[in-house]
């Protein structure tokens, strides 16, 4: 069937909008609220396979390397088992030290990505386990790995990637949660509240979807002449001041830099100025007093300072000139939420600046030459 926008104005606005269906579509059939269980038997790893894991790879290009290097923080702290991600570009042409007891996950929306199968072919070769995340059916990819981990994104036709995204992450969390759950390293009370926490993730999605399309339309407004923008996080959150900075760039031509707040001394400082947009992620998480210490640097500086952060945070409206309050949510999930404002600031950007949302210069949707 072909795909239609049905009432949107882009494929990107219609996605960005889908995605709490698309997210509980990716995880429904594979949880058990009720006795926070998981069954991922499309892995094809037996427990065996998962107990024997010494060394987890991820691999992948574009916004899915973004969602690899989310999953490590989460694979790390749940799993307890070392994680490399690399980009695929990289990983192809270098000494691989493979062997049967790493498990090699390619994540790819297309399942086409030369450099992407490319790294999943020597990956196989080596004799490693290999899984990948994959968003199409019967793609390349999918029919070459040992199992196929599936992201229910639904068809995405918008050059910019949204809700491949965000599923590719609730992917990576179940996955985590599953390893987590076969190898006993989490206490399965804790497994439940995530669980109880994802469950609730597609519900406090589609409430607040409205208001940030709001606000980031007028937040758009102030900002649709800046010439660069940086966007800073720290942690689990730092993934996605990456991909805000990719969105924007790619749609709306503007330059854009995501960096580790705490990296800001050693460059990006040398930047800040009175016409220098910075956007923060800081929720009330483990490193928030570090993100807010980076961002009084900012202000000090003159920067243009917007802060996505927790509602109910009395403190981040102080420093500030714009704020975006978003919901309190278990900490884990905070980076699928906080994606979702950033793909709205860029394609609202995009939009003002009379560009083309789907179908940006120079890009392609999946890029199958190396
Ligand atoms: C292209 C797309 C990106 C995507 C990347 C990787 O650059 O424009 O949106 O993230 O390829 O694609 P894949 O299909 O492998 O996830």
């Amino acid at each position: 069937a072909m795909a239609e926008k049905s009432g949107y104005t882009h494929f990107m606005l219609k996605e960005i909008f889908e995605q709490p269906q698309a997210i509980l579509n990716t995880f429904r059939s594979r949880i058990d609220p009720e006795h926070g269980q998981l069954c991922l038997p499309e892995l094809g790893l037996s427990d065996r396979d998962i107990k024997g894991i010494g060394r987890i790879v991820l691999l992948a290009c574009g916004s899915s390397w973004h969602a690899a290097l989310v999953a490590k923080y989460w694979l790390e702290q749940w799993v307890g088992i070392p994680v490399e991600v690399d980009i695929a570009s990289e990983f192809r042409y270098r000494r691989l030290l493979l062997d049967k007891n790493v498990l090699v996950i390619p994540i790819t929306q297309s399942g086409e990505t030369a450099d992407t199968l490319a790294g999943t072919r020597l990956a196989l070769k080596s004799g490693a386990k290999v899984v990948a995340i994959c968003n199409v059916l019967g793609s390349t990819i999918t029919r070459e790995v040992h199992g196929t981990l599936y992201t229910h994104a639904g068809p995405e036709i918008g050059v910019a990637s949204t809700k491949a995204f965000t599923c590719q992450l609730v992917a990576l969390f179940l996955l985590t949660l599953y390893l987590a759950q076969v190898r006993g390293t989490m206490a399965s009370r804790e497994r439940l509240t995530m669980i109880e926490s994802l469950v609730e993730l597609p519900v406090v999605l589609e409430r607040e979807l409205p208001g940030w399309q709001e606000e980031m339309e007028r937040l758009a407004e102030e900002f649709v002449k800046s010439r660069d923008f940086l966007f800073l996080a720290r942690g689990e959150n730092f993934p996605i001041a990456l991909e805000g900075a990719l969105k924007l760039k790619e749609i709306s031509y503007i330059h854009a830099e995501g960096y580790a707040a705490g990296e800001m001394k050693h460059g990006p400082i040398a930047l800040i100025d009175r016409d220098m947009p910075v956007l923060a992620l800081v929720p009330q998480n483990g490193v928030y007093d570090k993100v807010v210490a980076n961002v009084e640097e900012v202000k000090a500086r003159h920067g243009r300072l917007i802060l996505l952060g927790s509602r109910g945070d009395a403190n981040i409206g102080r420093i500030a000139d714009h704020v975006v309050y978003l919901p309190v949510i278990l900490p884990d999930l905070n980076p699928i939420l906080y994606t979702v404002p950033l793909q709205l600031l860029a394609y609202q950007v995009a939009r003002l600046r009379g560009c083309d949302v789907d179908q940006p210069r120079n890009l392609a949707k999946s890029v199958t030459v190396e």
